[in-house]
């Protein structure tokens, strides 16, 4: 798609995507500028493709900082981000610059706490090792101690960060008969009643009495690290982890370690410190679960998705303040 001469109405997005996504936007009458390829562009690609644009439609792969800004120039007036999570964009940046951001809040709450779920069955039931076993070809048929997994039912599970997916995920784990204490800023009586839920101020204390804990927090500087080795070890022998948020949330060494010496029992992750490596020890361990960061990646979800960042590209072009904005502009 073209990229000369921009009337100032130029989009530029940052990934392939289906037509149909784009759609809304060509129909707006605005000049796409798509980045054609299914990886993230280097910073020096992007920069260079983003100058003179009007709007950015970016991934959570792309860093959107004073660099990036500068470089599309002052006419850029919004960064849309196809992610619930705004850890990779500078906001301070953005707001300095008169940029509104928008990211894509509540249509993926159902599709990621599912995800978070299917990670903690998978490791409670023990699901990699089983279909190893059958693969393998060594299995001997049933047995009385095969491979025994944990009961999710009277389990003491642990929410972080009980927003819109860690409340989601909460109600799922409920529903397996799991008792939830929750931990974040502050208590949530809706889920108190609604659960029968506990909140729980005092981090370490929640970690020292749960069989499970499940990460639902924004990467931030005061939950980078949340989990180090430190409160890795807090938690009761055999302990599952799940982490369906950001990676850096856990100090990835130290629950390798914690892994190895058998203290963890398990580890669901669809999200990693410096993605997309993975720290080798994770890749060795039989009792972890890993996916490539899949949490909102269902059909429907990414389908709306993309109409959230289209409406916010739209309405902010044409002068209006878009549903999904991020902080105030
Ligand atoms: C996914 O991680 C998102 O932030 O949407």
């Amino acid at each position: 798609m073209s990229r000369a001469g921009s009337d100032g109405r130029r989009v530029v997005v940052t990934r392939a995507l289906p037509a149909a996504w784009l759609a809304p936007l060509a129909e707006a009458g605005l000049e796409l500028d798509v980045i054609d390829q299914h990886e993230a562009p280097s910073t020096a690609e992007l920069h260079e493709r983003v100058r003179g644009a009007s709007a950015l439609w970016v991934m959570l792969g792309d860093r959107v900082d004073a660099a990036l800004l500068d470089a599309a120039g002052p006419q850029l007036r919004v960064v849309a981000t196809f992610s619930v999570g705004v850890d990779h964009v500078d906001l301070a940046a953005c707001r300095e610059r008169d940029v509104a951001l928008a990211n894509t809040p509540e249509v993926l709450t159902n599709a990621t706490a599912d995800l978070a779920m299917a990670l903690l069955l998978a490791l409670a039931r023990r699901l990699r090792e089983g279909e190893a076993l059958l693969r393998s070809g060594r299995w001997a048929g049933w047995g009385p101690q095969q491979l025994l997994g944990f009961d999710l039912d009277g389990a003491r599970v642990l929410v972080v960060g009980p927003g819109r997916i860690g409340s989601a995920f909460a109600r799922r784990v409920r529903a397996f008969g799991a008792r939830v204490t929750y931990h974040g800023r502050r208590a949530r009586p809706e889920l108190d009643e609604e659960l029968g839920a506990r909140f729980e101020p005092d981090l370490e204390a929640a970690l020292a009495r749960s069989e499970v804990v499940s990460l639902h927090a924004p990467l931030t500087d005061a939950t980078y690290h949340l989990l180090d080795a430190r409160r890795l070890r807090l938690l009761p022998p055999g302990a599952l982890v799940v982490n369906t948020a950001r990676g850096p949330l856990i100090d990835e060494a130290a629950l390798v370690d914690a892994l190895r010496d058998a203290h963890l029992g398990g580890a669901g992750l669809d999200v990693f410190e410096r993605e997309p490596q993975v720290h080798s020890g994770l890749l060795e361990l039989p009792n972890v679960v890993m996916l490539p960061h899949l949490g909102s990646a269902t059909r429907g979800t990414r389908q709306t998705m993309a109409a959230l960042v289209t409406d916010a590209i739209t309405a902010v072009l044409r002068g209006a303040r878009p549903a999904n904005l991020v902080g105030d502009p």
